[in-house]
């Protein structure tokens, strides 16, 4: 998709990853609005994106698990006439042993609402004659991660919903593609996260980097896209030998256990 011009909703606007997005889409030329929660981030953001790439970007603030809050964003966006693009980025994360997890919340966020705002926004995006929706999920969402069972479970859904969808929508000018970050530097991962991803000698990537890897699989209408080496060569790997990946992750369960045990509340 030729993105100057275009109308882009973009989810998680607030947070490490979703900022870089929109600071690379704005430079491309789109028109961004911004949904997030989190009101004066989202100020500041559209404030620096009106000085740098100056366009009519908006910012709407909802908790898009909420219902009535999804209904109103559709009606901003009919008085918007409609938009091109949904990114699903937000979402959230727990790291730890799977009594300490949350699954309702991290299955809410992470795939009800981008599904039931999917469901929401698709008919805006099939007034234009070219479209896409976009689902930001995470190598977790092909490798069942220890100490990650809701994160991976909900990311694992996403990538199950966006593949159906994108079937359901082949013969329709909605394109519907996948996005796969490994770990990136955004406060997402806590503190254990950090350390144990620096004791396994985990890399994670700068939120621009990942934000750049986006922008081109937009231009380039590239169906999936999974970031970093070696997490796309295991994430092929698992899919048709999922015994050598369980190997590898069993070797580092004691280090994984330990920092999911320290991420206690
Ligand atoms: N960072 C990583 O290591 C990594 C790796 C792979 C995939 N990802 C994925 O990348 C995406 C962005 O993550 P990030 O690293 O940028 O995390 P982040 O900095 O924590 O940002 C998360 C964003 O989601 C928004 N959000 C969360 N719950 C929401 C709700 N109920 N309603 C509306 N907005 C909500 C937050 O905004 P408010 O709090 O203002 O609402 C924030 O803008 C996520 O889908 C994540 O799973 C991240």
């Amino acid at each position: 998709m030729e993105l100057r011009g275009k109308t882009v909703l973009l989810t998680g606007a607030s947070g490490g990853i979703g900022q870089a997005i929109a600071l690379q889409l704005a430079a491309a030329g789109a028109r961004l609005v911004l949904v997030a929660r989190n009101t004066a981030r989202l100020a500041t953001l559209q404030a620096e994106l009106v000085a740098k790439h100056p366009a009519d970007h908006q910012i709407f603030s909802a908790d898009l698990t909420n219902a009535q809050e999804r209904q109103d964003l559709l009606a901003f966006v009919r008085d918007l006439q409609g938009i091109d693009l949904l990114i699903n980025n937000a979402g959230i994360s727990q790291f730890g042993l799977v009594a300490q997890q949350d699954y309702a919340t991290q299955l809410s966020t992470n795939l009800l609402m981008p599904m039931l705002l999917t469901q929401t926004l698709l008919p805006e995006l099939q007034r234009k004659s070219a479209a896409m929706i976009v689902n930001v999920g995470s190598a977790f969402g092909s490798i069942g991660y220890p100490g990650f069972t809701g994160y991976s479970a909900s990311k694992f859904g996403l990538r199950g919903f966006t593949e159906a969808l994108k079937r359901e929508l082949s013969d329709s000018a909605v394109q519907v593609l996948y996005f796969a970050p490994r770990a990136t530097d955004t406060s997402i991962n806590s503190d254990a996260v950090v350390a144990m991803n620096r004791e396994l000698g985990n890399q994670s990537d700068s939120p621009a980097l990942v934000a750049a890897a986006l922008v081109q699989q937009i231009q380039q209408n590239q169906a999936r896209r999974f970031i970093g080496w070696p997490e796309q060569l295991f994430v092929r790997v698992n899919a048709v030998l999922p015994g050598i990946v369980d190997k590898a992750l069993a070797a580092k369960l004691a280090v994984i256990r330990r920092y999911a045990q320290l991420s206690q509340p």
